[in-house]
């Protein structure tokens, strides 16, 4: 398993495309890796909360039309990229199983934690429910129940825009709400693009800013005014006044589909939901020889 290098990083089995020296490019206006980094361990103890509260609870239903839109299924193997605590992994799993594989990648340590203690707690809470179904059916399981366990992802330590995986690894991979803290947003897309086998998909769910009244007005109340408000009660409040300024010169979901493509995908497509508030884009790998 990858951990956070103390200096490079952790060999990588199996081929990756050597890079150009200063291939790389910060985009404009986003903090420095290591702040991000620091900001998110910050976060860690009360991410999961805020999200819900600040989401009303949506996020649930955002991630799983993103994994909708990554096409995997049982047997497929899945890298979720800025996997954070873990929500848009899990569901990964459940609709990998059986026989899938699922990687979730971050560079905060203290994000990951909490991915793996709540990976942990799912997977013994359904072994306790499967136990309780067999013991209460001695003669077998009936009417397509199963008490076989499902797929547990696994968290490891990677920075998105130097992923530790060799080129075509997974069969899709998914960020959510992680592009836009990208130090280099073109890089990152790029070892997205990098580590899917062709054919997969990868899939971005983010932020947007809505355009149209009037929820564009109760949502300039909601960002610029509420969670900040609501970020005072986290451990850095600095955070979430760092949120509305990251969906604001985030590119709007036209020019993130372009993104998508300079980055080498192909079959762009993107689904406005919450009103606009957030916006899942998906591409395809092409074929080898023509990206
Ligand atoms: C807003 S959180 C999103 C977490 C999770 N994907 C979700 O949907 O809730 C952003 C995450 O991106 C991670 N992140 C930002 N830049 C990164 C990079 N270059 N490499 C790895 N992780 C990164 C942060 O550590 C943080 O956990």
């Amino acid at each position: 398993m990858p951990e956070a290098p103390s200096g490079g990083m952790p060999d990588v089995p199996g081929a990756v495309t050597p890079r150009a020296p200063g291939w790389s490019t910060p985009t404009p206006g986003t903090p420095e890796a290591g702040e991000v980094r620091e900001m998110f361990d910050r976060v860690s103890g009360v991410y999961d909360l805020l999200n819900s509260v600040m989401s009303a609870g949506l996020h649930h239903r955002w991630r799983a039309r993103a994994v909708d839109m990554a096409q995997v299924g049982p047997g497929s193997r899945v890298l979720d990229v800025a996997t954070g605590t873990g929500d848009l992994a899990l569901e990964l799993a459940r609709r990998v199983t059986p026989g899938g594989e699922v990687v979730g990648s971050d560079f905060s340590e203290k994000m990951l934690v909490r991915a793996r203690l709540k990976a942990r707690t799912r997977s013994l809470t359904a072994s306790v429910r499967a136990e309780a179904l067999l013991a209460a059916s001695p003669g077998g399981l009936s009417n397509g129940a199963h008490a076989a366990p499902g797929v547990e992802p696994r968290f490891e330590w990677g920075d998105a825009l130097e992923l530790p995986y060799a080129d075509d690894s997974f069969d899709a991979a998914t960020v959510g709400f992680g592009v836009r803290n990208f130090a280099d947003l073109h890089r990152g897309l790029a070892e997205l693009t990098r580590v899917v086998r062709p054919g997969g998909r990868v899939v971005v769910l983010e932020f947007t800013t809505p355009t149209r009244a009037p929820l564009s007005l109760f949502y300039g109340l909601w960002f610029d005014r509420i969670v900040p408000l609501l970020g005072r009660l986290s451990a850095d409040p600095d955070a979430y006044a760092y949120l509305p300024e990251s969906v604001k010169r985030f590119p709007a979901p036209a020019a993130l589909a372009g993104e998508l493509e300079r980055a080498g995908l192909v079959e762009i497509r993107y689904l406005l939901t919450g009103g606009g508030i957030v916006t899942i884009h998906s591409g395809t790998v092409p074929p080898v020889g023509a990206r």
